[in-house]
Formats: C-alpha cells, sequence, structure tokens
C-alpha cells in the first residue's frame, strides 16, 4: 500500500510518500523557522495560513520525485493532533479533502506515535517490544511499546518538556528559535564544569521529569553574570549552554536506565526533536553499554516530518483501520488512548 503523509501539527508542513513494500519514496519538508523568528517563537494563526500555501505545492514534488500519479496513491494520512488546533485543522481538511477527490481511505495519526514510529524508517529497525523516550517540543514521556498502539506510559514530564526548556533558557541567551539546536552548538565551546546544573527529580524513585527549575536555574546563572550588553560574555554564555545541556541529557539518561531496568527490555528508542540531540545520544549510548541498545531516526526525521506520518498511518491503515468522511483535530490527545493493531 502506498500512502500519503502530511504533517501540519506545528511550524512544519511535510509530506511524503511511504510503499509499504519498497518503503519511503519521497518526502518533503518546509520550515516555517524564518517566519516566525523575528516573533521568537511560533504564532498560530502564521503558521496555519502558510501551511495552506505549501501543502499543495509539496505534495506535486513528493509526486513527481516519486515518479507517481494521484491514482497511485492507496490511502492518505495526515496529522489529527496533538498541536496548534488551526495548524492541526488546515492538514485534516486538505488530507480528508484528497482522499474523497481520490477516492482512498484516510486515517488521522497521532503526532507522537508518529515520532515514536520514525526510527521504523531506519536499517537496522527496533522490534516490537521496546521503551521509547519521547522528547519534543511539547511532549516527554518514557513509554513501554509492546506494538502499535500498545502504550503504556511510564514517566512523563510534570511542567516544561525537554525541547520547550532548551528553547526557553536558548531565549534567555538570546538565542534563535528554536532553542535546541542553538544551545547544542554553543554548548561545544562550553568549558565542562565551570557551571553545574542540578538534576531534577534523580534523587528520588519513579520516571517522571520536571525541566522548569532547569530553566530558573538558567535565568539566575545569566543574572549572576550579566555583562554591560545585558547578557554575559560569550564563553560565560557557551559554558552555561554546556551546562544546561549536560543536565537535561544527563536527567534523561538516569531515567532512561531506570526504565531499561525496571522493564527489562534490551532497546530504547529515542524519538523527537531532542532526540537529534548529539551529546544525548551519546550519554544513552554510553550509559546502557550491555543493557539495552539505542535506536534513533536521522535527524530530519528526528524533528516533525511527513514521512513519519505517513509510515504511522501506513500501519493503521494496512490494519483496516480509517476514518469516516468527519474532520477532527484534537489540540490535546492523550497517546495511551489509541485503539492497538493486534496480529
Ligand atoms: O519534534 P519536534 O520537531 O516538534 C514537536 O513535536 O514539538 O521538536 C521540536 C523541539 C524544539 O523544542 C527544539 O528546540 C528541539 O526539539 N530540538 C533540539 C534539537 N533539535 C531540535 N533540542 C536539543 N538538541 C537538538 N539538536
Ligand atoms: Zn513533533
Amino acid at each position: 500500500m502506498r500512502v500519503l503523509g502530511i504533517e501540519t501539527s506545528c511550524d512544519e508542513t511535510g509530506i511524503a510518500l511511504y510503499d509499504s513494500e519498497a518503503g519511503l519514496l519521497a518526502h518533503a519538508l518546509h520550515s516555517q523557522v524564518t517566519m516566525h523568528n523575528e516573533y521568537g517563537g511560533v504564532v498560530p494563526e502564521l503558521a496555519s495560513r502558510d501551511h495552506i500555501q505549501r501543502l499543495l505545492p509539496l505534495v506535486s514534488s513528493v509526486l513527481a520525485e516519486a515518479g507517481c500519479a494521484p491514482r497511485d496513491v492507496g490511502g492518505i494520512a495526515y496529522t489529527a493532533g496533538p498541536g496548534l488546533l488551526g495548524a492541526l485543522l488546515v492538514g485534516a481538511t486538505f488530507g480528508r479533502t484528497l482522499a474523497w477527490a481520490w477516492q482512498v481511505p484516510a486515517i488521522g495519526v497521532h503526532h507522537m506515535e508518529g515520532h515514536l514510529l520514525a526510527p521504523m524508517l531506519e536499517d537496522p529497525a527496533p522490534a516490537f517490544p521496546f521503551v521509547a523516550l519521547l522528547v519534543s517540543g511539547g511532549h516527554t514521556q518514557l513509554v513501554e511499546v509492546q506494538g502499535i498502539g500498545q502504550y503504556r506510559l511510564l514517566g512523563e514530564s510534570l511542567d516544561d518538556a525537554a525541547g520547550e526548556a532548551f528553547d526557553k533558557t536558548a531565549k534567555l541567551l538570546d538565542l534563535a528559535y528554536p532553542g535546541g539546536p542553538q544551545i547544542a552548538r554553543l554548548a561545544e565551546q562550553g568549558v565542562p564544569g565551570r557551571f553545574v546544573f542540578p538534576r531534577p527529580m534523580t534523587d528520588r524513585p519513579g520516571l517522571d521529569f520536571s525541566f522548569s527549575g532547569l530553566k530558573t536555574f538558567a535565568l539566575t546563572t545569566i543574572n549572576q553574570h550579566t555583562g554591560p550588553g545585558g547578557l554575559p560574555d560569550p564563553q560565560t554564555s557557551a559554558d552555561i549552554a554546556h551546562a544546561f545541556q549536560e543536565a537535561v541529557v544527563d536527567t534523561l539518561a538516569i531515567k532512561c536506565r531506570r526504565a531499561i531496568e525496571q522493564t527489562g527490555l534490551p532497546q530504547l528508542v529515542i524519538a523527537g526533536g531532542v532526540s537529534a540531540n548529539r551529546r544525548l545520544r551519546e550519554r544513552l549510548q554510553e550509559g546502557l553499554v550491555g543493557k539495552a541498545k539505542v535506536f534513533y531516526a536521522r535527524p530530519a526525521f528526528c524533528t516533525d516530518n511527513g514521512a513519519m506520518i505517513a509510515y504511522a498511518g501506513c500501519q493503521r491503515l494496512l490494519a483496516g483501520q480509517c476514518e469516516p468522511l468527519e474532520i477532527n483535530a484534537r489540540a490535546r490527545w492523550p497517546l495511551d488512548t489509541l485503539p492497538a493493531i493486534t496480529a
């Protein structure tokens, strides 16, 4: 089955064509980052309007790249939530309309299930069951995954998501949006050990997270070292970025190790924008030697993209799931309410 995937939950328009036999045929992405940058974050209404303009040209280019015509598409998968409601509705309306015009089934995909399954597009792919660490701009969750739609939440952030903490700390250092890659770049110049940030909630049992205190710790440290320009000098900023990143990465690694020990599962999948972080990947691999193998997607498939939606949607369409003609999107959508696919 050949499925067209449509991702519009936030500030990236992603389109992809996935074939259940041949794999990923083509994918394309338009990022709105430069448009939102001058506002320091995503402006929802601008995001929705931009998705409208980008969708059709991106679909045409993906079909052309794959050498396919609309009649070769057997199903449509679009992100139905969670995310920005307006942006979601653009993708859902577009996807449903294409499905009606092309007379094929359509399915609304859970954005975090898309992230969770993105490493399946790589070789070697993880095999069920595994533990997944989902780390994006809106979510930080540890999930035991028995199969598609068989998710048991092991722990989650009680306040800010890991990506959100990166973005907020980057803003304090006057770095551009999105802050994760900027902090990661700056941290490379940082002197290890000059600052030491706390590892929140690692001194007690459990698999939940809390990242909002790290942002406050960063603020206090920045204020203590602010120079004449209203910011610390460049080396101090790099040292703070380094200490912040180490704290986030270390905290995530400690909880992942705990989840692996608790479940006894020998595979860890990391997914979502923060899983693109090189230091996180290194630290997890070091920390899980002899305990678990770590799987992740290529960086372009860690952040939002159409390929993960096409893949997840294809699995559900193959299992006979599809949605009626109504157009639905959900700004909030608990992952553990999804229907399971059982063999
Ligand atoms: O998955 P994603 O593209 O969108 C959401 O579903 O939220 O994740 C975006 C988040 C942002 O907070 C961004 O700063 C973070 O992922 N991110 C990173 C890196 N690349 C993206 N955080 C740390 N290091 C990175 N290399
Ligand atoms: Zn995402």
